[in-house]
């Protein structure tokens, strides 16, 4: 109250003592109109919690099912629950195989043209993690940093976002918070099944194939599969609209960036790879793998993919010419005037950077060529350094290829340039080695565990039973 009649005005006449003091204040008003805002953010929360249980029980009353309630909202709610769960089910069963059916809780989704998914095909104990097997911690924390990273990049009516837990995967139920807090809907992915003689040597990809399932997820034009290791930078929109990638429906499969593969370009990755679904083309891969003509001991299922569809598996010539046709400049005049003139790609107007390198040929291939922005490797930033900074602007998703984020030190922002050691290639001993852009995973890791504090509000704000499940932490 005293304070009040400090001078107002900061000036260098002010006692060092006074202007703490003044300072200290100005900290107060601001902590007490935070605290009213809080105060007023958990009361609209509180209203939306109740609103949303009141309706919620009415539903659970039957309410939603009559049909004659033609003017509440809920019931045109429950119009298109019933539609994507519809459509879920007839992909479904266009897929003959019902141990590839991947699930999850469709009822409460509204219908969408795509979607990304990130599976957990695999986690050991804290005991066993190494570099080569990171544990179930790494892995659920990479979800929640990919998670909190798409929000903004993708529009979520038309894109959703599943998590898929590979059968028998469990988790905690505080750990399910976490994940929904940051948009994902959960569901499991089917084992894939391999014979024991075909199964990848390297542990960590020993169950991998499990992401080949997700081509069958036809209830939606195309899927964007990212792995936990990947990380949205930049925005998802227009390549998430599917049609804007896939102009050859004839040919076209998948949609993958060019590896930067032991020094060369060679092979798609398949770390951040976009899907033209299918339910006959997942059954017939799945074939694949029982023909012995063609299956072997592919080390990964990016070995695997790549052999199913060898579109880059050989021709080094046809590699290059591609990754030459990646810069700004020839994916910004190929957006309006696209490929051959008598096909649809006519309409096909696209704001800003084509996300297809336009070469002709490849396009028109299985799989189309994806630019570097949409899988931009970590390991090239050592590897080949001036190929990652020339594309670095652009660039809409990373992925952490030889160094994971969370191999890297927490930080959160970047290693001071000048700071990043000069030698690398070899020896990946010095802790800065290919972290050069690993601040931004804590910096979403962090934004993720943001969400789920507002969501733990809501939670024990909206509903006195829900309490129960946060207690076991
Ligand atoms: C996969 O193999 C089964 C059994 O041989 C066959 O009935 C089915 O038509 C095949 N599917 C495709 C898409 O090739
Ligand atoms: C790629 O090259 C290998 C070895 O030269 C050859 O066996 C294979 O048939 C080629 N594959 C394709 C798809 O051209
Ligand atoms: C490799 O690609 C080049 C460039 O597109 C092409 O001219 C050549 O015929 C290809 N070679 C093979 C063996 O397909």
């Amino acid at each position: 109250m005293t304070m009040k009649s400090y001078p107002k005005q900061r000036n260098r006449a002010v006692p060092q003592l006074f202007r703490g003091l003044n300072e200290q204040r100005n900290r107060n008003d601001r902590t007490t109109r935070r605290q009213r805002t809080i105060f007023l953010l958990i009361l609209l929360i509180s209203v939306i919690g109740m609103t949303l249980r009141n309706y919620l029980f009415l539903g659970d009353m039957g309410f939603g099912d009559i049909s004659s309630s033609s003017s509440s909202s809920s019931s045109i709610l429950h119009i298109d629950r019933r539609s994507w769960c519809e459509r879920v089910r007839v992909a479904r069963d266009a897929l003959q195989l019902p141990f590839l059916h991947i699930k999850y809780p469709c009822e409460t989704m509204e219908p969408a043209t795509s979607a990304i998914v990130c599976m957990i095909t695999d986690g050991t104990t804290e005991e066993k993690a190494s570099r080569v097997v990171f544990t179930a911690r790494d892995y659920i924390n990479g979800a929640l940093a990919l998670g909190a990273s798409l929000k903004g990049n993708i529009d979520p009516s038309r894109t959703h976002q599943l998590l898929l837990l590979r059968e028998g995967f469990e988790l905690e139920t505080d750990d399910v918070i976490r994940l929904e807090s940051v948009g994902w809907t959960m569901g499991t992915a089917p084992d894939f099944p391999i014979q024991q003689k075909h199964l990848p040597t390297f542990p960590r990809y020993k169950t991998t194939y499990t992401k080949v399932t997700a081509i069958g997820l036809s209830e939606y034009k195309c899927v964007m599969l990212m792995d936990a290791d990947t990380l949205a930078v930049g925005d998802l929109r227009e390549v998430m609209k599917c049609d804007t990638v896939f102009r050859n429906p004839k040919n076209n499969r998948v949609a993958g960036t060019i590896d930067w593969y032991q020094m060369r370009w060679k092979l798609f990755n398949t770390g951040s790879i976009l899907w033209k679904t299918s339910s006959t083309e997942m059954e017939r891969v799945f074939n694949l793998t029982k023909d012995n003509s063609f299956m072997k001991r592919y080390s990964s299922d990016q070995d695997f993919l790549n052999n199913v569809y060898p579109d880059r598996l050989n021709n080094s010539t046809f590699n290059n010419e591609i990754v030459a046709l990646d810069t700004v400049e020839s994916r910004s005049s190929s957006t309006s005037s696209g490929s051959s003139g008598k096909s649809s790609s006519n309409s096909i107007i696209l704001k800003g950077l084509d996300p297809v390198i336009p070469h002709i040929e490849a396009q028109n291939g299985a799989v189309v060529p994806l630019s570097w922005d949409y899988n931009a490797q970590t390991h090239a930033e050592v590897q080949n350094f001036k190929f990652w900074d020339e594309h670095r602007s652009t660039t809409k998703i990373l992925h952490f290829t030889e160094k994971k984020g969370w191999q890297c030190e927490k930080r959160y922002d970047p290693i001071p340039k000048g700071t990043y050691p000069q030698r690398c290639k070899r020896k990946v001993r010095d802790p800065l080695c290919f972290c050069g852009e690993a601040h931004l995973y804590w910096i979403a890791l962090q934004k993720a565990e943001k969400s789920y504090a507002m969501k733990s509000l809501t939670l024990s704000k909206a509903s006195s039973v829900d309490k129960s499940r946060l207690k076991d932490k």
